[in-house]
C-alpha cells in the first residue's frame, strides 16, 4: 500500500488542491525552491496565473530551473520582491489561493528568513487580496534558528481574525516532541 504523506507541506497541498482549479490566480508569498509554486502552476494550468515572491536571487534561479524542467507552458511570474509588496502586483479580492511557507530557504542561509513584523504585514495584505472562498495557507515553524517570535505573532494574529469574516483552522502534530511545525488555513467567507 502506498505510504501517505502527512508532512506539513503535503498537508497544506491537500487543501490547495481543493481550492485551486484550472484558470485560478494564485500567489506564492515565499517561493524558496519552488515546490509550492510548481504545485500551484500545475493546478492553475495554462489558463491560470501564479505570482511568486522571494527576496533571494537563489530562490528565483532554483524555481525557474524547476519550472522550466517540469512545465511546457509559462503561467508564472517570479518576482525578486518582498511579500510586503504583493499588493503592487495583484488586485483586491483576486486570488483563489495564497501560500506562505515561513522560515529560511532550505540549504540556504538561516540568517535570511521571514520575520514576525513583515510576515504579519504580508498576511494582512493576503486577506485583502483573497477572493471570497479563497484559501490562505501558512506553514509556521519555530524553535532552533527560527525562534518563537514569528510563530507567536502569527498565531496571535490568526486568533484575532473576525470569525464572521474568516474561518481559521490549525492542525497540530500533537504527540510530536519539541517544536513541531503548525499548518494553518484561513478561508475568506
Ligand atoms: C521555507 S522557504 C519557502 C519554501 C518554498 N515554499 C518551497 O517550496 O521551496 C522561505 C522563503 O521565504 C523567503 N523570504 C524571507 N523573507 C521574505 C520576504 N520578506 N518576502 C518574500 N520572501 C521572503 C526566504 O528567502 C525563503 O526562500
Amino acid at each position: 500500500m502506498e505510504k501517505k504523506d502527512y508532512q506539513i507541506t503535503a498537508w497544506c497541498r491537500r487543501m490547495m488542491r481543493e481550492h485551486v482549479s484550472e484558470g485560478a490566480f494564485c500567489i506564492d508569498a515565499t517561493m524558496g525552491k519552488g515546490n509550492d509554486t510548481q504545485q500551484l502552476c500545475l493546478l492553475a494550468g495554462k489558463a491560470g496565473k501564479v505570482l511568486a515572491f522571494d527576496i533571494q536571487e537563489e530562490a528565483i534561479r532554483e524555481t525557474r530551473r524547476r519550472l522550466e524542467k517540469t512545465l511546457d507552458y509559462c503561467n508564472y511570474e517570479l518576482l525578486l520582491e518582498s511579500h510586503t509588496h504583493m499588493e503592487r502586483y495583484a488586485k483586491p479580492e483576486s486570488a483563489d489561493c495564497i501560500v506562505f511557507n515561513l522560515g529560511y530557504l532550505p540549504g540556504g542561509s538561516h540568517a535570511v528568513a521571514t520575520k514576525a513584523e513583515t510576515t504579519v504585514e504580508a498576511l494582512e495584505q493576503g486577506l485583502r487580496l483573497l477572493k471570497r472562498n479563497g484559501l490562505m495557507s501558512v506553514c509556521i515553524y519555530s524553535g532552533g534558528d527560527s525562534g518563537y517570535e514569528e510563530r507567536d505573532a502569527v498565531l496571535a494574529w490568526l486568533k484575532a481574525l473576525d470569525c464572521r469574516k474568516y474561518l481559521v483552522m490549525l492542525t497540530r502534530y500533537y504527540n510530536r516532541p519539541n517544536d513541531p511545525p503548525i499548518p494553518a488555513m484561513v478561508i475568506k467567507m
